[in-house]
């Protein structure tokens, strides 16, 4: 319940740029809570990986996670739906190359295939379509911070770990599928994964150098 005020809170103290130093007891005005529970938000924030925290004398230093980011954005996006009287879509458009031929490997692995039936409606195709945007997408695929996204979370398969991410819905000329971003790598800005139930190099015809136009849905932004 104090999740996102305490997240709000903090990333207005600065815990989205840099780390924070606070003890319970001047976190507590912030929530307007007791102490006590101003210390078990923290700790219960740290254990869902919304923050990361260490603790110190006096207090602990804090900083938000990319998952803590992540929550706030999908909270502003809500309000920008709720205030925002236009919600275009956002499109984007790139040209089709070959990627480094691992998506197949991740994207059939169950931990991950299981999340996607049951948060984006369908069973992916066994890998993913890269594509790299054109310049102006390229500046523009900022926007799709602004979006809700839908959270993958990770597992272990028992041999390894396999990181978390999110997943925007998307059309690729006029198909249904999703953008997925990984949330350890740094990606080039330029370069978006896209899964589909479909293989899309069959479904529309294209091969690698192929102009692709893909449509973000309801990005939520004001424009
Ligand atoms: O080799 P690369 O990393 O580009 O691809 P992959 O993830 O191993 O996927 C195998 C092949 O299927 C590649 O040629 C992808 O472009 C293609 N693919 C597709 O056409 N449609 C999808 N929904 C997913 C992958």
């Amino acid at each position: 319940m104090y999740a996102i005020k305490s997240l709000k809170k903090l990333a207005l103290l600065g815990a989205m740029e840099k780390t924070v130093k606070l003890s319970s007891s001047e976190f507590m005005h912030h929530i307007s809570t007791s102490s006590k529970t101003a210390a078990r938000v923290l700790k219960q924030l740290e254990e869902d990986g919304y923050i990361s925290r260490k603790l110190v004398a006096g207090g602990q230093i804090v900083s938000l996670t990319e998952a803590g980011v992540t929550l706030l954005k999908n909270e502003y996006a809500d309000y920008q739906q709720i205030f925002c009287k236009e919600h275009p879509d956002l499109e984007l458009y790139g040209h089709v190359i070959t990627g480094l031929g691992e998506g197949q490997y991740y994207i059939a692995k169950e931990g991950y295939m299981s999340q996607f039936r049951d948060k984006l409606d369908f069973k992916p195709y066994p890998g993913t379509l890269n594509v790299r945007l054109m310049e102006q997408s390229a500046q523009m695929r900022d926007n799709m911070d602004l979006m809700q996204a839908l959270f993958i979370h990770g597992f272990n398969d028992g041999e390894r770990t396999f990181g978390g991410g999110r997943c925007y819905p998307v059309e690729v000329d006029g198909i249904n599928g999703a953008v997925i971003i990984p949330d350890r790598t740094h990606y080039p800005a330029d370069l978006l994964e896209i899964i589909a139930p479909v293989k899309l190099r069959e479904a529309l015809r294209i091969s690698d150098g192929d102009e692709v136009k893909i449509v973000v849905k309801n990005p939520r932004n004001c424009r």
